[in-house]
């Protein structure tokens, strides 16, 4: 258990003892540090509800209060201030800097499924899906650290248009490939395309299609063929789609996102005819097709009715949610399912989830989240496009800052070294940036800013870690403990270092990074800050020596296991 926590129990406790019946105390630091590093402020609370004076309240629990606390002091009209004890802090952090886990606190468990990445088979990775990926991956991470059972399914785009557009394709290159013959009855062959190819083939079906109605024709029958199980067609689509999953998989590697299911939206075509039935009851025609209605009373927005079937008899995109939402509850019985997507899905989902309750496919003790994040701008503050106006895909994306982050690289670094480094750092670079911000929030993609050496950036990070790492190791010795607190710069650090519980906590309530990001921050400059004032190695005092290295160590564990959350890797050298 955290020391914050602990304390607050404690304080909890002591209050309770003295006849007041509340929830919680809570201790947060200090607005104004020469009075105490944390404050308690419950005295208002309690005053208000047992009609007493707030600074009596104070007197009261002050009065009662252990030597763990000491410099403890009122000011104003009842704000309690305080500090730990020297041997509370010591105690705490000697043994937390082997044990990381001693810093937060785990949550009760539950069982959530992260729906996140949501690639599209046979089309190019954009930056919402970057962004979907990094986000979901993270918060996947932090809930595992807080002691939660998680899945996470990429949810592969594998159906869609897409599919009609390249078989027709395929068609044109291979007009009598045994593919589109609906007698044949024997295995078929293995295609030999490439992501490459794919890539070439759908914008050219694309282009025929939206200048040809008949070709679009063609394109939507091909399409529904496949939903409707046409055996060549099946086939060679889940082809197409292996063939697309490889690059993208390699996509996801690079940024680290790694996916307990590979499924996709074909997967969710078993389930479909039991959405249907289950939701028969609230399904009503509307120009052909069928829709739900998911208004309600005191809705203050458009919210139009959820289409269901298209008129040709298909599914879209919102069944097959409502398809793997079923498929979800019944093989896995999880207690929520969370969706990351582009803030510009919130609609869809408000509608698919109110579809979900009202119909019953989904029992309301079972919890349905969509988490919308905002896009990544240009400069004209407008979606970040390419130069042609198209959007953005990631390869670009990685380049672009590649190009900036070589110039962080000492010269003597050379060939596959230095090539492996610069991979490494380009990618910490995009995904700090990335969840620099709140989730919801647009920002604009900056290479030059977000490469930058100095302020909340990947590179900085990376090399205060490098430069910690080779302090330890020059320290030939892995044996320290905090001994000598009489140094305020350590204070701060370790006092900065007791908010990890709450910053942790927070960010899971918010299903947000920034709070982690801004936190590691805080942190290494308060380090970075002692680093350049002591001279750690040449300290001829001892248990002065011993102390600073101690602390270095703990800071590299908090800010390594904090990386490890949000899925960064580190660097040896720089
Ligand atoms: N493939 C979708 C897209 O590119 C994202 C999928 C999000 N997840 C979901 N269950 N709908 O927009």
């Amino acid at each position: 258990m955290s020391l914050i926590k602990e304390s607050e129990e404690y304080l909890l406790h002591v209050v309770k003892d003295l006849g007041y019946d509340i929830e919680k105390v809570e201790l947060v630091p200090s607005g104004r540090k020469e009075f105490g590093d944390f404050q308690i402020n419950v005295a208002f609370s309690i005053a208000k509800l047992y009609h007493e004076n707030p600074r009596a309240v104070s007197e009261k629990i002050v009065s009662r209060l252990d030597s763990r606390f000491i410099n403890v002091n009122i000011q104003g009209a009842g704000f309690i201030n305080l500090s730990f004890s020297d041997d509370v802090i010591k105690n705490y952090f000697n043994k937390a800097i082997d044990h990381f886990d001693m810093l937060y606190d785990k949550m009760d468990s539950r069982k959530i499924i992260i729906d996140y990445g949501g690639a599209n088979a046979a089309k190019s990775l954009h930056v919402g899906h970057m962004r979907s990926a990094n986000i979901g991956e993270a918060v996947k991470r932090l809930l595992r650290l807080l002691g939660m059972e998680v899945i996470g399914d990429v949810h592969l785009g594998d159906f869609g248009r897409q599919a009609g557009m390249l078989l027709s394709e395929y068609k044109r290159m291979y007009p009598n490939s045994v593919f589109f013959d609906s007698s044949y009855e024997g295995e078929y062959p293995k295609i030999d395309l490439t992501d490459k190819d794919l890539g070439i083939m759908y914008p050219k079906a694309s282009l025929a299609a939206n200048e040809d109605p008949s070709r679009m024709e063609e394109v939507r029958n091909i399409t529904l063929q496949i939903e409707k199980g046409n055996r060549g067609f099946v086939n060679l689509w889940n082809q197409m789609v292996e063939i697309s999953s490889e690059s993208i998989k390699k996509v996801y590697d690079k940024l680290n996102c790694h996916f307990d299911l590979w499924e996709g939206e074909m997967d969710s075509f078993k389930y479909i005819p039991r959405v249907l039935e289950i939701m028969k009851p609230y399904l009503y025609e509307s120009e052909g097709a069928l829709v739900c209605d998911v208004m309600k009373e005191d809705d203050n927005k458009p919210m139009p009715p959820l289409m269901v079937i298209k008129k040709d008899g298909s599914s879209i995109y919102g069944t097959r949610d409502l398809g793997t939402i079923l498929g979800r509850i019944e093989r896995f019985n999880p207690d929520e399912i969370w969706y990351f997507t582009d803030e510009r899905q919130s609609l869809y989902f408000e509608q698919v989830i109110r579809a979900s309750y009202k119909t019953g496919l989904v029992n309301e003790n079972v919890k349905l989240k969509h988490f919308g994040f905002g896009t990544i701008n240009g400069s004209d503050g407008k979606p970040f496009k390419t130069r042609d106006g198209k959007v953005m895909d990631l390869a670009s994306l990685i380049s672009l800052i590649k190009d900036e982050i070589e110039k962080n690289i000492k010269d003597e670094i050379k060939g596959d070294e230095r090539e492996k480094i610069a991979d490494t750092l380009s990618i910490a670079t995009l995904k700090y940036a990335d969840l620099l911000s709140f989730r919801k929030t647009d920002y604009i993609f900056n290479p030059k800013e977000f490469s930058s050496l100095n302020g909340k950036t990947g590179p900085y990070v990376l090399y205060s870690l490098v430069r910690i790492k080779s302090l330890l190791k020059k320290s030939n010795s892995d044996n320290y403990s905090i001994i000598d607190l009489s140094n305020k710069e350590v204070s701060e650090v370790l006092i900065k270092i007791l908010e990890i519980s709450k910053i942790l906590e927070r960010s899971y309530l918010d299903a947000t990074l920034n709070y982690i990001e801004e936190f590691i921050y805080d942190v290494l400059s308060l380090y970075n800050k002692f680093y350049n004032d002591n001279n750690v190695l040449n300290e001829k005092d001892e248990n002065k020596k011993n102390t600073y290295l101690a602390l270095s160590k703990l800071v590299y564990q908090v800010i390594h296991n904090l990386l490890d959350v949000l899925a960064i890797n580190e660097v040896e050298k720089m």
